[in-house]
């Protein structure tokens, strides 16, 4: 999830990019980079946040006046200068700025590489510079149309020509806006930067294609065809849109689960077989070892749960604290994954390079493109979950366990088993079904409001949903400071049964399945101590339905699919019922994103 900004006009052009840059650093920090056109294409671009920049930028004068800028989190090719944007054409003639993913890339470059074209940076984007390059007869939309009709994948990208006073903005499944100002024009990845300008805003949809120039704009198809598009005035102040009208990043990461879902998934299932870019020797595969830290872990279990079912193979997790230090084995045909969304989590990546001294084969699940643990497993799975700010991880967690299922699929697949079509179906309708559950958030609100005033909680699930119960009760004592406890439904007569009375909620994750009967009985045993229970299940079991205080219904899937969706009303809970005590959400008490720290 990266930054872009454009601005063609009549002022200097460099402070509209720097302060435009600026408020979309929280779409990504690796690098950043502006271009401004004068008579050449004068390119500067540093790796790091924008101070970086604005350091390189010091002793540099620019008198033109149309420019285009990026802010990177890094995909493809690590957070370096030379893969920062905007990336030059091979014969310097044009820039780019991209935000998404270009998955043909390799094909493109391949195409390009035979015409004699050579490449300077290792990500994705850079074909498209070359690409349009190669297109270009003297018209740079015509160019820009035309190279985007070979191009699969996602796209909000500025583009310029050396001898064109014209900035071409286009738009598929990464955000665009233009900013329509008095002789000026801009364009954003995002409305907070254009709204120091202007207030009039054009929305481009995907497959549009925006011409600007300083006192016009137009706007077509990527085939050429015309379009209209309406003018909207933002009424909102910089301060809300900063976190795009979400009181918090954490409520605004929950919401972006079904698209971060799509882009964990993006490009990996091509009809039905599994694309993974993973190098270990599946076939001679023995056993399967997973350390993580917090809200990683449970992913982990969650693993064991789909890989044991899948491939019934053994599979181990461990906290990457207590791995580090044990004594133990581990063989060359031994799988190790190491599951972080920052990638620097200091007890992951010390348990990562202990597996890797004991020889085994080594696996990293990772957000941070770039990361330390990224860049020491020998392969590995981004989750190209884009950047997370909130504390309490949700996107993450949710793009984790969507990487472990497409995991334990590919090695099902490498074994030379036939992957289920129903599963695959299933999968990559998911995101649907959490947008369903997030639509309905209302009722969780008047839950959390119902609930917010108990001082402990007890979460059960069983089975794959066990993990699920840890998650939603770390969620909920990480952000409320309520004291919480995940439990396996069936152990909770050997302990937690103590604690319960009429003040005490219980939450049970009880999705239909072969083990719902048993905790039908697990939750008698609630009822009988006069526990409140709150039921998160798709089922319409008529005991479970009499048993229960509160009842919040997810659609249906498959059994083994059930975390993705019995997950989220657990972090809508818990995000109501911290806000409801007054917290601030996004940075809880005494806690960090990332612990670079034993
Ligand atoms: C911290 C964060 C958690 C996270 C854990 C592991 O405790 O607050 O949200 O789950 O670290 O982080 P990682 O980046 O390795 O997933």
């Amino acid at each position: 999830m990266c930054g872009i900004i454009g601005y063609i006009g009549i002022d200097h052009v460099e402070k509209y990019l720097i302060e435009g840059l600026k408020k979309m650093e929280y779409r990504g920090y690796d690098s950043a980079g502006i271009c401004v056109k004068d008579d050449y294409l004068d390119v500067v671009k540093k790796s790091g946040g924008i101070a970086n920049l604005e350091k390189a930028l010091l002793d540099r004068k620019f008198s033109g006046n149309t420019g285009i800028g990026h802010t990177r989190w890094a995909t493809h090719g690590a957070p370096n200068d030379l893969n920062a944007h905007p990336h030059l054409s091979f014969q310097s003639d044009i820039a780019v700025v991209h935000n998404g993913i270009i998955e043909n890339y390799a094909t493109l470059k391949r195409f390009l590489l035979e015409k004699g074209v050579r490449f300077s940076s290792q990500t994705d984007s850079e074909v498209l510079a070359h690409l349009i390059e190669s297109f270009y007869t003297g018209n740079l939309e015509e160019a820009v149309s035309k190279a985007l009709q070979n191009v699969d994948g996602t796209y909000g990208l500025a583009v310029l020509h050396r001898h064109e006073n014209k900035i071409i903005a286009a738009r598929k499944g990464s955000p665009l806006i233009l900013g329509i100002g008095d002789s000026m024009m801009m364009v954003a990845s995002d409305a907070v930067p254009l709204l120091d300008h202007t207030n009039k805003v054009i929305y481009l949809e995907d497959n549009d294609l925006a011409v600007l120039t300083r006192n016009q704009y137009d706007i077509m198809k990527i085939n050429g065809r015309k379009v209209r598009r309406e003018i909207e005035e933002i009424q909102w102040n910089i301060s809300q849109i900063e976190k795009r009208g979400f009181k918090h990043f954490m409520l605004k990461e929950i919401y972006e689960q079904p698209e971060a879902m799509r882009n964990t998934l993006r490009g990996r299932i091509k009809g039905d077989t599994i694309k993974l870019s993973v190098n270990f020797d599946a076939e001679k595969l023995n056993r399967i070892v997973i350390t993580a830290c917090g809200t990683s872990w449970h992913s982990a279990l969650i693993g064991k749960y789909f890989m044991e079912e899948i491939l019934q193979l053994p599979v181990e997790v461990d906290y990457a604290s207590e791995f580090r230090y044990r004594t133990t084995a581990l063989a060359k045909d031994d799988l190790f994954i190491v599951i972080s969304q920052s990638g620097e989590t200091a007890d992951t990546l010390a348990a990562l390079r202990k597996a890797k001294s004991l020889g085994c084969q080594t696996l990293g699940i990772v957000n941070v493109v770039g990361s330390s643990i990224a860049r020491e497993t020998e392969s590995g799975i981004y989750l190209h979950a884009g950047p997370e700010i909130g504390v309490a991880s949700t996107k993450a967690f949710l793009c984790q366990i969507t990487s472990l299922m497409l995991l334990a699929l590919a090695i099902q697949q490498a074994k030379g088993k036939t992957i289920s079509s129903r599963m695959i179906n299933e999968l990559e309708i998911l995101p649907e079904k959490i947008q369903e559950i997030i639509a309905n958030e209302k009722q969780l609100r008047v839950l959390a409001y119902r609930l917010q005033n108990a001082t402990n909680f007890l979460y059960l699930g069983r089975g794959v949903n066990f993990p699920v119960a840890l998650e939603g009760a770390l969620k909920l004592k990480e952000i409320s400071t309520i004291h919480a406890e995940g439990y396996p439904a069936a152990e909770m007569k050997h302990g937690p049964i103590a604690l319960i009375d009429a003040s005490m909620p219980v939450v049970f994750i009880a999705p239909e399945g072969k083990i719902l009967t048993k905790i039908l009985s697990n939750m008698e045993e609630v009822k009988a101590r006069q526990g409140q229970i709150l039921t998160i299940t798709d089922s319409q079991n008529p005991k479970l339905q009499e048993l229960s205080d509160h009842i919040f219904m997810v659609p249906k899937t498959l059994e083994i699919f059930t975390p993705f969706l019995t997950t989220v009303p657990l972090q809508i809970l818990a995000y109501y019922i911290a806000d409801m005590k007054g917290i601030n959400v996004d940075k809880p008490r005494n806690l960090a994103k990332s612990v670079t720290v034993e």
